[in-house]
């Protein structure tokens, strides 16, 4: 297919360079916006009398056509174009001629690009944020289920206080929020037409670049033409949150592949969500959320790239630029596509309470409520951290918990102790009394999950 830009060449284009120099491999994604951008500029050309209105509507027309036609798939793309703005002018003009070609009127591929990709990216925001949406709507149903079911909470990797499952679970919701919140903050700032900057110096036809903000759905309009084409931080800020979504899926992942473990066996996937091994019968293996786990570096490596991409280019467009869909889109992909493995993976998923009280019972995680109880009794918390310590060491030497450690020895280290410390060192009773906002306790995780549930209405 020819190129856009014939005029001043007298040699063809060699293969190898328009092989290296094209981006419709990765650009024909944007087909559709790339034509709804063109029908709305086409639309305003013609509203503002820049071309006639009758060859505006045919032009409009035959785009809506075009569109059409590639999506039922009688118009196939051309894979040997140089990217999909020449693909659809080009397909345009050889349908209508010479009206076709005033579509470009007082437009660049350079603001068209820009324009684009703002596009493509706000739609795959909005399907990221539903599927996060579903991640926590999984967590707090699970959470739900499981606001009583008593588990060691961990520091160090080492046991530490009491909590409870959906406490644990709601950690990871609190997390997800905060990256639903994210993306909406990046979609706000993404959300500014570039259209009207041309190639980087504006033009000198007399726009209409809010008719064309408010036809295609953008809040306002890009404030210098330099920056409206060389933009590309809503590229980068993006890349950053889906990072952090990996981030977060990836500790989880971790998580889960520990809890499957024989060591732990906290949680059992389901066998739709698992694998086996090719050698060993036995094995039940974790692969969704190790490739989760796995799957967080090509998204960091996503926006590393983008970062080196755009960190030495000077004002405005640089071919440089085009690098950076092939980077965001895979990691607006890898996002996708983790979630869609992932979060039916955690709604199957079977909870082994039996094995986390039992973990629980081991540890000493009361010892905090032990030292608290004395603290009740008026002494001062230094004090009551050093004799439940002395307590600990008693029981490590007999082979004994601080549920079954006899009253005489707890009084012989304190004699502030009476039978009552049972009850205050109690598991369910820890947890329960754990009442403070954000905490354990049941009222308090059962708010944490309402307050999820109305976050995502
Ligand atoms: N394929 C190009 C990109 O993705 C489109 C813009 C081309 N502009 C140019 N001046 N060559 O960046």
């Amino acid at each position: 297919m020819a190129q856009l830009w014939k005029g001043r060449f007298k040699k063809e284009l060699a293969k190898e360079t328009n092989d290296f120099n094209s981006s419709i491999k990765f650009d024909c994604r944007m087909y559709e916006e790339d034509i709804k951008g063109s029908i709305a500029h086409a639309t305003m050309l013609g509203a503002t009398g820049i071309i006639d209105k009758s060859e505006s509507d045919s032009i409009v027309a035959d785009l809506g056509k075009i569109l059409e036609d590639i999506k039922s798939g009688k118009l196939k793309i051309d894979m040997e174009a140089e990217d999909i703005h020449t693909f659809v002018e080009g397909e345009l003009t050889a349908r209508l001629g010479q009206t076709g070609k005033r579509l470009h009127t007082a437009r660049s591929r350079n603001d068209q690009v820009a324009l684009d990709i703002r596009m493509v990216l706000k739609k795959e925001i909005d399907e990221i944020t539903a599927g996060l949406k579903g991640l926590v709507t999984v967590l707090c149903n699970k959470a739900e289920e499981n606001k009583q079911t008593i588990m060691p909470g961990y520091t160090h990797l080492q046991r530490a206080q009491p909590i409870t499952f959906g406490h644990h679970l709601m950690a990871y919701c609190a997390m997800i929020l905060r990256d639903i919140d994210r993306l909406q903050d990046v979609k706000r700032r993404m959300n500014v037409l570039p259209l009207g900057s041309g190639a980087l110096a504006g033009t000198t036809y007399p726009l209409d670049r809010d008719m064309v903000a408010g036809l295609l759905g953008f809040d306002s309009i890009s404030a210098n033409s330099l920056d409206g084409v060389s933009d590309r931080d809503f590229c980068i800020e993006l890349a950053a949150a889906l990072s952090l979504v990996m981030v977060h899926l990836s500790r989880f992942s971790e998580e889960i592949i520990m809890w499957c473990s024989w060591e732990f066996k906290f949680v059992e996937l389901d066998d739709a969500f698992s694998t086996g091994s090719s050698i060993m019968p036995q094995k039940k293996n974790p692969d969704i959320a190790e490739l989760v786990r796995g799957k967080s570096g090509r998204v960091f490596g996503d926006l590393t790239t983008l970062l080196t991409v755009m960190k030495g280019i000077a004002l405005a467009y640089n071919k440089d630029m085009q690098e950076d869909k092939e980077a965001i889109f895979d990691a607006v992909d890898t996002v996708k596509m983790c979630l869609n493995a992932f979060t039916p993976m955690i709604d199957t998923m079977t909870v082994l309470a039996d094995n986390m009280r039992m973990a629980a019972a081991k540890g000493f995680i009361n010892a905090t409520d032990c030292a608290d109880y004395l603290v009740g009794k008026g002494l001062p918390f230094r004090d009551a951290y050093k004799a439940t310590g002395q307590l600990v060491a008693l029981c490590i030497d007999k082979g004994l918990t601080l549920e079954t450690l006899p009253l005489e020895e707890y009084k012989a280290v304190c004699d502030l102790f009476d039978e009552r410390v049972y009850t205050a060192i109690n598991l369910e009773k820890c947890v329960a009394d754990r009442l403070v906002s954000g905490g354990p306790g049941v009222q308090s995780v059962e708010a944490q999950i309402a307050a999820a549930r109305d976050a995502i209405k």
